[in-house]
């Protein structure tokens, strides 16, 4: 029986989505509430071996089919090894990405055709939705000087130009509002602490339906 909360964080690259799942997972956890944060593509031995492979930017010859089998292949791995028994124990489970990812980068992004993806998507997660899904809205223009503020190398995705950007925000737009009682979209150019609150807010009244919301 399923038992536990999943929740997805998603948005461009830069975004700041990383920074609320640790927030989220803190205020949580210190309510003494069972917690695993996990990403992807990552989240285990296989997945995160496959993450190095896809973000390596010495990889730049890797053809867009190859690039979402990877992306599911890991995905598969993940769900089976980590998410599915995290949520039988009754754990909140909060995922760096998901496959609102893949239908924003690989699907409005790499334009492969949104009704391939839906089926195998599904295949790969054993039609495992989130509960509750984060999407951090901004400016492209905002995401990449935050990204280039980073001191961090620029990873294969990252490396794509403004308009691949565009069209992954749309992307991610489009899905928020096909999925309305599932996605909540948020301006990520508000101050940390103001999203914080909403983030909080907004996964407390979701929870507060479930049988784990009584359950520490
Ligand atoms: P991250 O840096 O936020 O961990 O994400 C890794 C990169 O992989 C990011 O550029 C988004 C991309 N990505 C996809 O293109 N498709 C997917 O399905 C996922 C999960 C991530």
């Amino acid at each position: 029986m399923r038992r536990g909360f999943f929740v997805t964080f998603e948005g461009v690259d830069g975004c700041g989505k990383s920074t609320q799942a640790e927030l989220l997972a803190n205020r949580l956890r210190g309510e003494g509430r069972s917690v695993v944060v996990t990403r992807e593509p990552g989240g285990g031995t296989i997945p995160e071996k496959i993450r190095a492979l896809l973000l390596d930017p010495c990889n730049s010859e890797m053809v867009n089919e190859c690039e979402l089998l990877l992306y599911l292949a890991a995905r598969a791995q993940h769900v089976r090894e980590k998410i599915f028994p995290a949520l039988e124990e009754g754990a909140i489970i909060i995922c760096d990405r998901f496959q609102e990812a893949t239908f924003a980068y690989q699907g409005f992004g790499r334009k492969v055709p949104i009704a391939i993806l839906r089926q195998m998507n599904s295949f790969a997660t054993g039609d495992l939705d989130p509960d509750l899904t984060f999407i951090f809205d901004l400016p492209i223009e905002r995401a990449f000087e935050r990204l280039t503020s980073v001191k961090k190398p620029i990873d294969r995705l990252e490396a794509n130009g403004p308009d691949f950007f565009k069209r992954v925000r749309n992307g991610y737009r489009s899905v928020a509002g096909a999925t309305p009682h599932r996605i909540t979209i948020l301006d990520g150019t508000l101050p940390l602490e103001v999203l914080a609150e909403k983030v909080y807010a907004i996964m407390i009244e979701k929870l507060k339906d479930t049988l784990i919301f009584k359950i520490k």
